[in-house]
């Protein structure tokens, strides 16, 4: 039973092929490296004893994705690859739309092309916007605050139009909460090129002495301690709900949205602490300015993934915080 994992040397995705290897998946990769590096897939590789299949290949090419669907028989598609920095996307929308939005449309239509109608979908908790938390998956989604966001957006409802016109499809769409961690082995991490946007990468390079310090965006929200709450999740626990939406794609689900999230709200200073106590690094750190689209507060409520595909998060944000450092301390350069 074979996968084909989009943007699999990526940092969710390299984890995701991790957790489908050890299942028992065959996995084959696409990628075109534009924001990782091949040698993620030999660590992949190193972790669980197994080889994949790996195409360098972009996901815009309709070519190359039909090749892939011919020389294999892939039974579902797992659709990571894509742009996500928030910021870039304000400055470059474009891209972003033809990166993600065209570049899944061209996959969706090889994937009709060639019979395979089973797709699990990196969404986002950001396609909800200003909604009440818990984020429930009935809510309104599309007020979002970025294009990157819209892109997310636009994609689910591609994706419910495809299945409104075709209903043998069955569509996971996946709407991740804040993803932070790394493998335990500290062979795979988040590697962001240049300097991180997300907390937890920022976080750990001031930790390890790359950057001086760290700005908390805003200390006067209207929350616990001044600072933004979010749902953090273990990667190896977002990893693991793909294996789990695989499996229920295989009994013709439908369309379906599930939360991916811990359903827990953690601050700013609370992740700080958290780290300084999984690290034993006094991390610096200043207050400063809100950060614009930043919403004060929000988590998920992930009871329906609970329910319907068997998964809940297990690790905690001392593991988070704990696997984040092991991966930085034993990849102080990144991967190369
Ligand atoms: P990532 O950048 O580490 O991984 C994405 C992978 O896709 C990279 O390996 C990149 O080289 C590849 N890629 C990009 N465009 C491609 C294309 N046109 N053709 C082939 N490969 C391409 O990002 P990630 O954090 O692993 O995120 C994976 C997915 O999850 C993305 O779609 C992202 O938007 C979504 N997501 C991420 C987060 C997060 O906080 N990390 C949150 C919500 C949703
Ligand atoms: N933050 C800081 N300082 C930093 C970086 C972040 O204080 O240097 C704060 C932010 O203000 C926010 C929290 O840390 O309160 C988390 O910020 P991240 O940038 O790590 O994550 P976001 O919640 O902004 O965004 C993430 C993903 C998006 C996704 C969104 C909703 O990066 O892809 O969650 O799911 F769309």
């Amino acid at each position: 039973m074979k996968i084909l994992v989009t943007g699999g040397a990526g940092y969710i995705g390299s984890h995701t092929c991790v957790e489908l290897l050890e299942a028992g998946w065959e996995v084959v990769v696409a990628d075109n490296y534009s924001n990782s590096v091949p040698a993620v897939l030999d660590r992949v590789e190193a972790i669980t004893g197994k080889t994949l299949q790996r195409y360098e290949a972009d996901i815009r090419d309709r070519s190359a994705m039909d090749r892939i669907f011919e020389e294999n028989e892939i039974q579902a598609v797992i659709h990571f690859a894509g742009l996500k920095a928030v910021g870039e996307s304000t400055r470059i929308p474009l891209a972003y739309y033809e990166n993600n939005v065209y570049g899944s449309v061209v996959l969706f239509e090889s994937m009709a092309a060639h019979g395979c109608k089973n797709i699990v979908f990196s969404s986002s908790a950001t396609v909800y916007g200003n909604n009440p938390i818990p984020y429930e998956e009935t809510m309104p989604v599309g007020d979002v605050s970025s294009p990157y966001g819209r892109t997310k957006y636009f994609i689910e409802e591609i994706l419910g139009d495809l299945y409104r016109s075709d209903p043998d499809w069955s569509i996971s769409l996946l709407r991740y909460f804040n993803p932070i961690g790394a493998h335990e082995s500290g062979l795979i991490g988040e590697d962001p090129n240049g300097i991180p946007n997300n907390l937890m990468p920022y976080i750990s390079r001031v930790a390890i002495g790359k950057l001086p310090l760290l700005t908390v965006f805003g200390g006067d929200y209207d929350t616990k301690d001044g600072t933004c709450i979010r749902d953090y999740i273990h990667v190896v626990d977002l990893a693991k709900a793909h294996v789990c939406a695989v499996r229920k794609l295989m009994d013709g689900s439908g369309l379906q949205a599930y939360n991916i999230g811990n359903g827990k709200g953690y601050s700013v200073l609370d992740i700080i602490h958290a780290f300084e106590k999984a690290s034993g690094v006094k991390l610096s750190y200043v207050i400063g300015d809100r950060r614009p689209g930043d919403l004060p507060a929000f988590y998920a409520d992930a009871s329906k993934a609970n329910r319907e595909l068997g998964w809940c998060a297990a690790l905690d944000i001392d593991k988070m915080c704990l696997d984040t450092w092991n991966f930085q301390t034993k990849n102080p350069d990144g991967i190369h």
